[in-house]
């Protein structure tokens, strides 16, 4: 009886070292990634506001990051990152890996797709929607929801 008290102690004290000694690093570098991507997709998002010109430039450097950092995403989140270092990331992420991490898929051949049509502001207004609309899908899903 005592043994088994000791040992669940020694568990719990296991357990508490883990969730200090958690891949910080990880969770670091997909913050930058995804903090990266949000800036990269402001200014397409204010030229389907008609807030600034359109400027095919600007979208193909954004959907370049998207693309390269997507590609990136699923493999930054690891068993070791489900707490710390402020992380959104909710647990449902780790119940649903595969439908997961098959959303950065689909935002990578999303704005693939996209950046072989850009040829005017009328193709950039079809496409970009399908790009965006992959990050919102994501957050209301997996991220802990901002107040
Ligand atoms: C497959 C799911 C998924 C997709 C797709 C996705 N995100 Fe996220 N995003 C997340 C998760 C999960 C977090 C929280 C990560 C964390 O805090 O560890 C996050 C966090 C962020 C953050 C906050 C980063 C920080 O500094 O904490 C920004 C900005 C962001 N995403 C932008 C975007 C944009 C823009 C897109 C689309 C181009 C996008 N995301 C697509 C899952 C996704």
């Amino acid at each position: 009886m005592h043994r088994s008290i000791i040992t669940l102690i020694a568990l719990a004290a296991f357990t508490a070292t883990g969730a200090i000694a958690q891949n910080l690093e990880v969770i670091k570098e997909r913050k930058s990634l995804l903090e990266q991507m949000g800036k990269s997709a402001k200014e397409p998002g204010k030229m389907m506001k008609q807030e600034i010109p359109f400027d095919a430039a600007t979208v193909d450097a954004a959907l370049d990051t998207i693309i390269a950092n997507a590609s990136k995403l699923p493999a930054l989140f690891p068993e070791d990152s489900k707490s710390g270092g402020k992380t959104e990331a909710l647990p449902a992420i780790w119940e649903n890996k595969d439908e997961f991490t098959g959303r950065y898929d689909k935002l990578v051949a999303d704005a693939k797709a996209a950046k072989a049509n850009l040829g005017d502001e009328f193709a950039f207004m079809e496409a970009w929607p399908k790009v965006a609309g992959n990050c919102g899908g994501c957050h209301k899903k997996y991220r802990v929801e901002k107040k």
